[in-house]
Protein backbone atom coordinates (compact mmCIF):
# COMPACT_ATOMS: atom_id res chain seq x y z
CA UNK A 1 0.00 0.00 0.00
CA UNK A 2 0.99 3.86 -0.53
CA UNK A 3 0.52 4.94 2.80
CA UNK A 4 1.10 8.93 3.71
CA UNK A 5 1.88 10.32 6.99
CA UNK A 6 1.09 13.89 8.54
CA UNK A 7 2.22 15.17 12.14
CA UNK A 8 -0.62 18.37 13.46
CA UNK A 9 -0.87 21.28 15.43
CA UNK A 10 1.39 22.01 18.12
CA UNK A 11 4.81 19.51 18.54
CA UNK A 12 5.36 17.04 21.00
CA UNK A 13 8.09 14.79 22.03
CA UNK A 14 7.27 11.12 20.40
CA UNK A 15 6.04 12.44 16.94
CA UNK A 16 9.64 11.07 15.06
CA UNK A 17 8.92 8.01 17.45
CA UNK A 18 5.75 7.17 16.23
CA UNK A 19 6.71 7.79 12.14
CA UNK A 20 9.80 5.38 12.51
CA UNK A 21 7.25 2.68 14.15
CA UNK A 22 4.99 2.92 11.32
CA UNK A 23 7.94 3.30 8.51
CA UNK A 24 9.57 0.04 9.98
CA UNK A 25 6.45 -2.01 10.53
CA UNK A 26 4.90 -0.70 6.77
CA UNK A 27 7.88 -0.97 4.73
CA UNK A 28 9.67 -4.18 6.42
CA UNK A 29 6.33 -6.38 7.76
CA UNK A 30 3.83 -5.44 4.95
CA UNK A 31 5.99 -4.04 2.28
CA UNK A 32 4.71 -0.65 2.13
CA UNK A 33 5.59 2.71 0.61
CA UNK A 34 5.53 5.33 3.24
CA UNK A 35 5.86 9.07 2.29
CA UNK A 36 5.37 12.18 4.98
CA UNK A 37 3.71 15.27 4.04
CA UNK A 38 5.29 18.23 5.09
CA UNK A 39 3.56 20.87 7.54
CA UNK A 40 0.69 18.69 8.25
CA UNK A 41 -2.40 19.17 6.31
CA UNK A 42 -0.81 22.33 4.26
CA UNK A 43 1.48 19.91 2.69
CA UNK A 44 -1.39 17.42 1.53
CA UNK A 45 -3.09 20.53 0.08
CA UNK A 46 0.26 21.28 -1.82
CA UNK A 47 1.55 17.87 -2.27
CA UNK A 48 4.43 18.87 -0.79
CA UNK A 49 6.14 15.22 0.59
CA UNK A 50 8.96 12.85 0.82
CA UNK A 51 9.55 9.39 0.63
CA UNK A 52 10.06 7.85 3.93
CA UNK A 53 12.12 4.57 5.06
CA UNK A 54 13.43 2.75 7.90
CA UNK A 55 17.09 4.07 6.88
CA UNK A 56 16.05 8.05 6.48
CA UNK A 57 14.46 7.36 10.08
CA UNK A 58 17.78 6.15 11.72
CA UNK A 59 19.06 7.70 15.04
CA UNK A 60 15.41 9.79 15.15
CA UNK A 61 13.81 7.85 17.81
CA UNK A 62 15.40 10.03 21.11
CA UNK A 63 14.62 13.18 18.54
CA UNK A 64 12.01 15.62 19.79
CA UNK A 65 10.07 17.59 17.28
CA UNK A 66 8.43 16.39 14.14
CA UNK A 67 10.84 15.80 10.73
CA UNK A 68 8.25 16.58 8.98
CA UNK A 69 6.91 19.86 10.38
CA UNK A 70 3.95 20.48 11.73
CA UNK A 71 1.34 23.64 11.81
CA UNK A 72 -2.13 24.48 12.82
CA UNK A 73 -5.06 25.09 10.71
CA UNK A 74 -7.17 22.87 8.49
CA UNK A 75 -7.79 22.39 5.08
CA UNK A 76 -11.43 23.53 5.91
CA UNK A 77 -9.98 26.98 6.50
CA UNK A 78 -9.38 27.18 2.39
CA UNK A 79 -12.19 27.47 -0.08
CA UNK A 80 -10.88 24.25 -1.99
CA UNK A 81 -8.94 22.57 0.62
CA UNK A 82 -10.77 19.76 1.01
CA UNK A 83 -10.95 19.10 -3.15
CA UNK A 84 -7.09 19.37 -3.18
CA UNK A 85 -7.17 16.70 -0.20
CA UNK A 86 -9.18 14.26 -2.32
CA UNK A 87 -7.05 15.51 -5.32
CA UNK A 88 -3.55 14.62 -3.70
CA UNK A 89 -4.91 11.58 -2.45
CA UNK A 90 -5.86 10.48 -6.32
CA UNK A 91 -2.51 12.20 -8.16
CA UNK A 92 -0.46 10.35 -5.31
CA UNK A 93 -2.31 7.45 -5.27
CA UNK A 94 -2.38 6.89 -1.03
CA UNK A 95 -4.71 4.34 -0.07
CA UNK A 96 -4.88 5.60 3.38
CA UNK A 97 -3.16 8.55 5.35
CA UNK A 98 -2.22 8.57 8.80
CA UNK A 99 -2.68 11.67 11.23
CA UNK A 100 -0.67 12.19 14.25
CA UNK A 101 -2.66 15.35 16.03
CA UNK A 102 -4.33 16.37 18.96
CA UNK A 103 -7.85 17.49 18.65
CA UNK A 104 -7.87 19.97 16.25
CA UNK A 105 -6.17 17.74 13.80
CA UNK A 106 -8.21 14.45 14.71
CA UNK A 107 -10.85 16.80 14.54
CA UNK A 108 -10.01 17.24 10.97
CA UNK A 109 -9.27 13.66 10.37
CA UNK A 110 -13.05 12.80 11.26
CA UNK A 111 -14.47 15.04 9.26
CA UNK A 112 -12.05 13.87 6.34
CA UNK A 113 -13.20 10.54 6.34
CA UNK A 114 -16.67 11.25 6.78
CA UNK A 115 -17.71 14.34 4.06
CA UNK A 116 -15.24 12.86 1.73
CA UNK A 117 -15.31 9.18 2.54
CA UNK A 118 -10.78 9.05 2.86
CA UNK A 119 -9.51 6.31 4.61
CA UNK A 120 -7.72 7.75 7.27
CA UNK A 121 -6.63 6.57 10.83
CA UNK A 122 -5.40 9.28 13.76
CA UNK A 123 -3.16 8.94 16.28
CA UNK A 124 -3.30 10.82 19.50
CA UNK A 125 -0.99 13.41 20.15
CA UNK A 126 -0.33 16.30 22.59
CA UNK A 127 1.69 17.08 26.13
CA UNK A 128 -1.71 18.33 26.95
CA UNK A 129 -3.08 15.00 27.50
CA UNK A 130 -6.40 16.35 26.61
CA UNK A 131 -7.54 13.84 23.98
CA UNK A 132 -11.24 11.87 24.66
CA UNK A 133 -11.08 8.22 23.53
CA UNK A 134 -7.72 7.35 25.30
CA UNK A 135 -5.92 7.17 28.76
CA UNK A 136 -3.36 8.44 27.53
CA UNK A 137 -1.31 10.84 24.70
CA UNK A 138 2.09 10.71 24.01
CA UNK A 139 4.31 13.49 24.76
CA UNK A 140 2.41 14.27 28.59
CA UNK A 141 4.80 12.08 30.47
CA UNK A 142 7.60 13.69 28.99
CA UNK A 143 6.35 16.93 29.58
CA UNK A 144 5.59 16.18 33.39
CA UNK A 145 9.10 14.97 33.87
CA UNK A 146 10.48 18.39 32.57
CA UNK A 147 7.56 20.42 34.65
CA UNK A 148 8.51 17.84 37.47
CA UNK A 149 12.47 18.93 37.07
CA UNK A 150 11.76 22.17 36.98
CA UNK A 151 9.86 22.31 40.13
CA UNK A 152 12.78 20.68 42.04
CA UNK A 153 14.89 23.28 40.95
CA UNK A 154 12.76 25.62 42.08
CA UNK A 155 12.24 24.31 45.73
CA UNK A 156 16.05 25.08 46.78
CA UNK A 157 16.10 28.49 45.63
CA UNK A 158 12.29 28.98 46.86
CA UNK A 159 13.84 27.83 50.13
CA UNK A 160 17.01 29.58 50.20
CA UNK A 161 15.20 32.72 49.70
CA UNK A 162 12.31 32.14 51.65
CA UNK A 163 10.19 32.77 48.26
CA UNK A 164 7.03 32.13 47.19
CA UNK A 165 7.05 30.12 43.63
CA UNK A 166 4.26 30.46 41.52
CA UNK A 167 5.28 27.76 38.18
CA UNK A 168 3.14 27.98 34.93
CA UNK A 169 3.06 24.93 33.01
CA UNK A 170 1.26 24.44 29.64
CA UNK A 171 -2.71 23.13 29.26
CA UNK A 172 -5.20 25.08 27.98
CA UNK A 173 -8.34 23.36 28.70
CA UNK A 174 -6.93 20.58 30.83
CA UNK A 175 -4.81 20.94 34.16
CA UNK A 176 -3.34 17.54 33.19
CA UNK A 177 0.59 18.14 33.54
CA UNK A 178 -0.37 20.67 36.11
CA UNK A 179 -2.10 18.10 38.39
CA UNK A 180 0.73 15.14 37.80
CA UNK A 181 3.65 17.77 37.97
CA UNK A 182 2.45 19.10 41.03
CA UNK A 183 1.86 16.20 42.77
CA UNK A 184 5.56 14.73 41.80
CA UNK A 185 6.46 18.11 42.75
CA UNK A 186 5.22 18.24 46.00
CA UNK A 187 2.94 21.54 45.22
CA UNK A 188 1.81 23.96 47.91
CA UNK A 189 -1.37 24.60 45.47
CA UNK A 190 -2.13 23.36 42.24
CA UNK A 191 -4.35 25.64 40.12
CA UNK A 192 -6.09 24.15 36.92
CA UNK A 193 -8.48 25.60 34.08
CA UNK A 194 -11.63 22.92 35.28
CA UNK A 195 -11.58 24.22 38.58
CA UNK A 196 -11.54 28.26 39.15
CA UNK A 197 -9.38 29.57 41.84
CA UNK A 198 -10.03 31.70 44.77
CA UNK A 199 -6.96 33.83 45.15
CA UNK A 200 -7.48 34.52 48.55
CA UNK A 201 -7.62 30.95 49.80
CA UNK A 202 -4.49 30.66 47.44
CA UNK A 203 -3.16 33.21 50.00
CA UNK A 204 -4.80 31.26 52.88
CA UNK A 205 -2.85 28.34 52.83
CA UNK A 206 0.51 30.11 52.15
CA UNK A 207 0.03 31.88 55.22
CA UNK A 208 -0.97 28.66 57.19
CA UNK A 209 2.51 27.28 55.74
CA UNK A 210 4.80 30.24 56.94
CA UNK A 211 3.10 30.05 60.36
CA UNK A 212 4.17 26.32 60.72
CA UNK A 213 7.49 27.93 59.85
CA UNK A 214 7.74 27.05 56.02
CA UNK A 215 8.45 30.40 54.67
CA UNK A 216 8.91 28.84 50.70
CA UNK A 217 6.41 27.55 48.80
CA UNK A 218 5.83 26.47 45.33
CA UNK A 219 2.26 27.08 43.45
CA UNK A 220 1.57 25.43 40.07
CA UNK A 221 -0.88 26.53 37.50
CA UNK A 222 -2.08 25.67 34.46
CA UNK A 223 -1.61 28.42 31.70
CA UNK A 224 -5.55 28.13 31.48
CA UNK A 225 -6.43 28.41 35.14
CA UNK A 226 -9.43 30.95 35.93
CA UNK A 227 -10.03 32.87 39.21
CA UNK A 228 -13.79 32.17 40.40
CA UNK A 229 -15.35 35.61 38.77
CA UNK A 230 -15.52 38.86 40.78
CA UNK A 231 -12.50 37.52 42.96
CA UNK A 232 -9.51 38.74 41.37
CA UNK A 233 -9.31 40.90 37.66
CA UNK A 234 -9.61 38.11 34.43
CA UNK A 235 -6.80 38.47 31.79
CA UNK A 236 -7.76 40.07 28.64
CA UNK A 237 -8.03 37.41 26.00
CA UNK A 238 -5.71 36.87 22.87
CA UNK A 239 -6.51 34.61 20.03
CA UNK A 240 -4.25 32.93 17.79
CA UNK A 241 -5.27 33.14 13.72
CA UNK A 242 -6.97 29.42 14.20
CA UNK A 243 -9.45 31.34 17.05
CA UNK A 244 -7.50 29.28 19.67
CA UNK A 245 -6.79 31.74 22.69
CA UNK A 246 -3.14 32.48 23.26
CA UNK A 247 -2.27 31.65 27.01
CA UNK A 248 0.75 32.01 29.10
CA UNK A 249 1.22 35.08 31.69
CA UNK A 250 -1.40 33.29 34.37
CA UNK A 251 1.57 33.22 36.64
CA UNK A 252 2.48 36.90 36.52
CA UNK A 253 -0.86 38.08 37.47
CA UNK A 254 -1.42 35.65 40.27
CA UNK A 255 2.11 36.22 41.77
CA UNK A 256 1.70 40.31 41.83
CA UNK A 257 -1.87 39.22 43.71
CA UNK A 258 -0.02 37.03 46.45
CA UNK A 259 2.91 39.50 47.02
CA UNK A 260 0.33 42.70 47.35
CA UNK A 261 -2.18 39.99 49.80
CA UNK A 262 0.13 38.27 52.00
CA UNK A 263 3.54 40.36 51.57
CA UNK A 264 5.51 37.07 50.65
CA UNK A 265 8.00 37.64 48.35
CA UNK A 266 7.19 35.77 45.01
CA UNK A 267 8.61 35.50 42.04
CA UNK A 268 7.03 33.79 38.73
CA UNK A 269 8.41 31.16 36.14
CA UNK A 270 6.93 30.44 32.66
CA UNK A 271 8.15 27.08 31.57
CA UNK A 272 6.34 27.30 28.23
CA UNK A 273 7.55 25.70 25.41
CA UNK A 274 10.42 23.99 27.34
CA UNK A 275 7.71 21.22 28.23
CA UNK A 276 7.23 20.30 24.43
CA UNK A 277 11.34 20.22 23.19
CA UNK A 278 13.85 17.56 23.48
CA UNK A 279 13.82 13.84 23.63
CA UNK A 280 10.86 12.20 24.87
CA UNK A 281 10.69 9.80 27.74
CA UNK A 282 11.72 5.97 27.92
CA UNK A 283 7.63 5.78 28.65
CA UNK A 284 7.21 8.29 25.80
CA UNK A 285 9.28 6.19 23.27
CA UNK A 286 7.68 2.92 23.86
CA UNK A 287 3.99 4.59 23.99
CA UNK A 288 4.64 5.93 20.51
CA UNK A 289 6.31 3.16 19.29
CA UNK A 290 3.18 1.34 20.39
CA UNK A 291 1.17 3.50 18.47
CA UNK A 292 3.15 3.23 15.13
CA UNK A 293 2.66 0.15 15.31
CA UNK A 294 -0.97 -0.41 16.00
CA UNK A 295 -1.42 2.75 13.37
CA UNK A 296 0.14 0.79 10.52
CA UNK A 297 -1.74 -2.64 12.01
CA UNK A 298 -5.20 0.05 11.71
CA UNK A 299 -4.55 0.31 7.75
CA UNK A 300 -4.01 -3.11 6.60
CA UNK A 301 -7.39 -4.05 8.43
CA UNK A 302 -9.22 -0.96 6.78
CA UNK A 303 -9.90 0.36 10.61
CA UNK A 304 -10.54 4.08 8.39
CA UNK A 305 -12.12 6.61 10.46
CA UNK A 306 -10.46 5.16 14.04
CA UNK A 307 -7.69 6.11 15.86
CA UNK A 308 -5.42 4.11 17.99
CA UNK A 309 -5.51 5.02 22.17
CA UNK A 310 -4.01 3.38 24.98
CA UNK A 311 -6.95 1.78 27.28
CA UNK A 312 -6.12 -0.47 30.47
CA UNK A 313 -2.85 -1.32 29.45
CA UNK A 314 -3.65 -2.19 26.02
CA UNK A 315 -3.13 -0.48 22.31
CA UNK A 316 -6.98 -0.53 20.77
CA UNK A 317 -8.55 0.88 17.85
CA UNK A 318 -11.26 3.27 18.96
CA UNK A 319 -13.74 5.80 16.40
CA UNK A 320 -12.47 9.05 15.62
CA UNK A 321 -16.17 10.25 16.28
CA UNK A 322 -15.46 9.21 20.50
CA UNK A 323 -13.14 12.27 20.64
CA UNK A 324 -14.11 14.99 17.69
CA UNK A 325 -15.43 18.22 19.61
CA UNK A 326 -14.62 17.16 23.22
CA UNK A 327 -11.64 17.85 25.48
CA UNK A 328 -10.61 15.04 28.55
CA UNK A 329 -10.63 17.07 31.54
CA UNK A 330 -8.21 16.25 34.73
CA UNK A 331 -9.74 13.14 36.59
CA UNK A 332 -10.97 15.07 39.22
CA UNK A 333 -10.90 12.35 41.84
CA UNK A 334 -7.23 12.15 41.86
CA UNK A 335 -7.29 16.11 42.30
CA UNK A 336 -9.42 16.35 45.05
CA UNK A 337 -8.75 12.82 46.82
CA UNK A 338 -4.96 13.06 45.67
CA UNK A 339 -3.07 15.94 45.29
CA UNK A 340 -5.46 18.31 47.59
CA UNK A 341 -4.23 16.19 50.72
CA UNK A 342 -0.85 17.69 49.99
CA UNK A 343 -2.38 21.55 49.79
CA UNK A 344 -0.53 23.61 52.80
O1 LIG B 1 -0.06 21.61 21.92
C1 LIG B 1 -0.78 22.08 23.00
C2 LIG B 1 -0.11 23.31 23.52
O2 LIG B 1 1.19 23.00 23.93
C3 LIG B 1 -0.88 23.97 24.64
O3 LIG B 1 -0.62 23.46 25.89
C4 LIG B 1 -0.48 25.42 24.48
O4 LIG B 1 -1.48 26.27 24.95
C5 LIG B 1 -0.32 25.56 23.02
O5 LIG B 1 -0.02 24.29 22.51
C6 LIG B 1 0.73 26.57 22.60
O6 LIG B 1 0.65 26.70 21.23
P1 LIG B 1 1.70 27.45 20.32
O7 LIG B 1 2.88 26.54 20.13
O8 LIG B 1 0.97 27.68 19.07
O9 LIG B 1 2.10 28.70 21.05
Amino acid sequence: MRVGILTGGGDCPGLNAVIRAIVRKGELVYGDELIGFHDAWDGVREQRYMPLDVSSLRGMLPRGGTLLGTRRGSPYDHADGPQQVRQAFADLGLDALVVIGGNGSLTVASKVHDDLGLPVIGVPKTIDNDVVGTDITFGFNTAVQIATDAIDRLHTTAESHDRVMVVEVMGRHSGWIATHAGIAGGATAILIPEQPFDIEAVCALLRRRHERGRYASIVVVAEGAEPVEGTMRARDRVYDQFGHVRLGGVAETIAHAIEERTGFETRMVLLGHIQRGGTPTAFDRVLSTRYGVAAIDAVHVGAWGSMVALRGGDVLTVPLHETVGKTRPVDMHLYHEVAEVFFG
